[in-house]
């Protein structure tokens, strides 16, 4: 099979994990157009993604999500778009689909999914409804017959593993630690970069048209006990823990302000209902990553945890 590679547009490629993607679609090949913003350009919070990605050769386009227009033309110069807007533009992900039916030559569609399968979550509120609007974007685009993946790419290894899941603390905790739930279900943590490369991989892949490519390498599948006891291993040393059951945690998310209860309901999701593993995944829905992709080399958790001892 002759190797083609898409032209692929990012929308949110300066956000936390798209900069991963957009990085990994350069690297890969792809010629790589990323939608940004003037005031992105002009923002030097920014300033060092925007030089990572000219250095890259990514081409920036400018464009804005709530600019219809600016968003068909961007679209009309690529085959793939591939979106990783953040929490609070997932629900307008309608204008994207809206732009890519009329721009009429998109192959494949990768709305801002990045965590959980939402079709396969047992969450409570906050995160229930948050889970709930990129299933509503599934829909939409499922009935407007564009071509799709959804990556699951279950939880970013640094936005957990630096702080083994504490709250307020920033390295893992030596004396003790805070655990929901029995701590038995399996999560997986997967390296930033890595879900960029996995990501990638899938774009052009005909096993992945109109599927979950769920993320989920035997590396970096592990309950929170057995995170806790990998960590105790690498230090040396045997921290206190403290079991918070599920009844305590269903109450404290209702007391806590946003975002502390946005996070605890989604750990419950997580790591008190184990949304990350609790199903199989079948073959009529979805494929894993690297099962299609053996020959990537991702970074266990054994191997991210190094960095903090
Ligand atoms: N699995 C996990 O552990 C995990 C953790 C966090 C997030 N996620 C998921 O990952 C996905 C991406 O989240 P994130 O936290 O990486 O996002 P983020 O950092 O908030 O980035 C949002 C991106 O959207 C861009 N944007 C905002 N408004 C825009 C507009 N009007 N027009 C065009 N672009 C606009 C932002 O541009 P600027 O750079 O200019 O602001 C930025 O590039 C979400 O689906 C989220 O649920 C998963």
């Amino acid at each position: 099979m002759a190797e083609t590679k898409s032209k692929i547009l990012f929308i949110g490629g300066t956000g936390y994990i798209g900069k991963f993607i957009v990085v990994a679609s350069a690297k890969a090949g792809h010629e790589t157009f990323a939608l940004v913003r003037e005031s992105t350009l002009s923002d030097p919070a920014k300033a060092q993604i925007i030089d990572d990605f000219k250095s890259h050769g990514v081409k920036l386009v400018h464009g804005d999500l709530y600019d219809h227009q600016s968003l068909v033309n961007a679209i009309k110069q690529v085959d793939v778009v591939i979106s990783t807007v953040g929490h609070g533009q997932l629900h307008d992900q309608d204008k994207i689909i809206a732009a890519i039916k009329e721009a009429g030559n998109v192959k494949r569609f990768l709305p801002s999914e990045f965590g959980n399968d939402v079709d396969r979550v047992h969450a409570v509120e906050p995160a229930k409804s948050a889970f709930e609007i990129k299933a509503k974007i599934r829909r939409a685009i499922e009935a407007e017959g564009i071509p799709y993946t959804y990556v699951s790419s279950n939880y970013f290894a640094g936005y957990f593993l630096p702080t083994l899941a504490q709250p307020g603390v920033t390295a893992p905790p030596r004396d003790k630690v805070v655990i929901l739930g029995d701590g038995n279900p399996k999560a997986v943590f997967n390296n930033e970069a890595d879900i960029g490369t996995y990501t990638i991989r899938a774009v052009d892949d005909p096993r992945t048209l109109n599927k979950i490519l769920y993320i989920k390498p035997p590396g970096n599948i592990y309950s929170f006990n057995e995170l806790v006891a990998l960590w105790e291993k690498k230090i040396g040393k045997t921290l206190e823990k403290e079991y918070i059951p599920e009844e305590q945690v269903l109450k404290s998310i209702q007391e806590s302000p946003v975002p502390i209860n946005v996070i605890l309901s989604i750990n419950h999701s997580v790591f008190v209902k184990g949304d990350h593993t609790n199903f199989e995944i079948e073959p009529s829905f979805g494929v894993e990553a690297s099962e299609l992709y053996p020959d990537v080399k991702y970074t266990t958790v054994d191997e991210y945890l190094n960095q903090f001892v």
